[in-house]
């Protein structure tokens, strides 16, 4: 019999601050029609300074284990997908196990920018096919607040706080369809954020922050999502018609429906979040996931199409009967 991975429960947290295009203007020189122009943007999440990485995925994460109605101590598999960890080690998730009181399960962070949830769900699907864990838990979380030069126009207006997450379980019945991620790191230089710990004299100037080359990264993306939709769809015989929602990375409203346009997807079947989150990076998929499902847009036995794009550059997407 084949065994799949199938969601159970999901869940998602937003840190309480607002910070609107309104309030950035004050600051930079920006404007709300221009940040919502180009991108689709009207305000953004801000974690307080006591929050972490590892207490936004846990409150995530009990949302997800109380809508799943798991005990903390069924789970096997914890992958966290971060950009923005408290710590170089311990990883997140060993500090999210412990925050949930679990003892016996494996736990690491994964580093794949902003399609670390996509590279998470699919690493979580092959241990789950395979037998190697019950049920798992994939986590985005990220304070992108912390790592934004909040002088640069260019990217203080496009990033935001939160976690997202999701809990996987060894199901008969139909579930993750397909995962498809692929890297390439020839693009090191559009979009990165150097490691302030390991910075040296001559890179410390620009270390702990991100760099982007904004245009040029639009452009690699949209051409990249065009393609791995085609492959998603040829992997799994289906046709664009067959999908009900389509699930994306919440970068610029401009990428999203180019993608929608590649699937004749109107934008109701499109979920958007990043009005009012920004791109959340890891987290955004998740999140703008589990607000589908508490929702009721998203149903159980519909096909969703996950995507993702970020630095390395990273991209996937996930086939999956909810
Ligand atoms: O999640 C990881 C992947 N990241 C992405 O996918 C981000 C992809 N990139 C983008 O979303 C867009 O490229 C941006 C929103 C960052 C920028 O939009 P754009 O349409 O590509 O603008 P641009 O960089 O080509 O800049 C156009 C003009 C420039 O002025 P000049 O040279 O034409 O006079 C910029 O200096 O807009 C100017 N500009 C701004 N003006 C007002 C750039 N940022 C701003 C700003 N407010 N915040």
């Amino acid at each position: 019999m084949i065994r799949y991975s199938k969601i159970l429960g999901t869940g998602g947290y937003l840190p309480d601050e607002v910070r609107t295009n309104e309030h950035i203007s004050e600051t930079v020189d920006t404007s709300d029609s221009w940040i919502f122009e180009r991108t689709g943007i009207k305000s953004r999440r801000i974690a307080a300074p006591h929050e972490s990485a590892a207490s936004m995925a846990e409150t995530a994460a009990r949302q997800t284990l109380e809508a799943a109605n798991c005990d903390p101590n069924d789970i096997d598999l914890i992958i966290v997908a971060t950009g923005t960890p408290e710590y170089v080690y311990p990883s997140t998730a060993c500090l999210l196990q412990h925050r949930l009181g679990i003892k016996n399960a494996a736990a690491f962070d994964i580093q794949a920018a902003c399609s670390g949830s996509i590279y998470a769900l699919s690493i979580v699907d092959q241990f789950i096919k395979s037998g190697a864990a019950k049920k798992a838990l994939v986590v985005g979380t990220e304070i992108c607040s912390r790592i934004v030069d909040w002088t640069d126009r260019g990217t203080c207006i496009l990033f935001g706080d939160g976690a997202g997450a999701l809990l996987l379980g060894a199901s008969d019945e139909a579930g993750v369809l397909s995962t498809h991620i692929h890297a390439d790191g020839e693009f090191e230089d559009l979009l990165y954020c150097r490691n302030l710990q390991t910075a040296t004299l001559e890179t410390q100037e620009e270390a702990g922050f991100i760099n982007m080359r904004g245009n040029e990264v639009f452009k690699v993306a949209v051409n990249t999502l065009g393609r791995i939709v085609d492959e998603t769809l040829e992997a799994n015989n289906m046709a664009q018609e067959e999908i009900d929602w389509l699930v994306p990375h919440q970068a610029n409203i401009r990428i999203i429906m180019a993608t929608a346009k590649k699937l004749k997807m109107s934008m109701d079947q499109v979920v958007v979040t990043l009005e009012n989150q920004g791109n959340t990076s890891s987290a955004s998929v998740l999140l703008a996931f589990n607000e589908a499902v508490r929702d009721g847009r998203i149903k159980r036995g519909q096909v969703v199409l996950l995507e993702a794009f970020g630095a390395g550059f990273t991209w996937g997407s996930a086939l999956i009967k909810y």
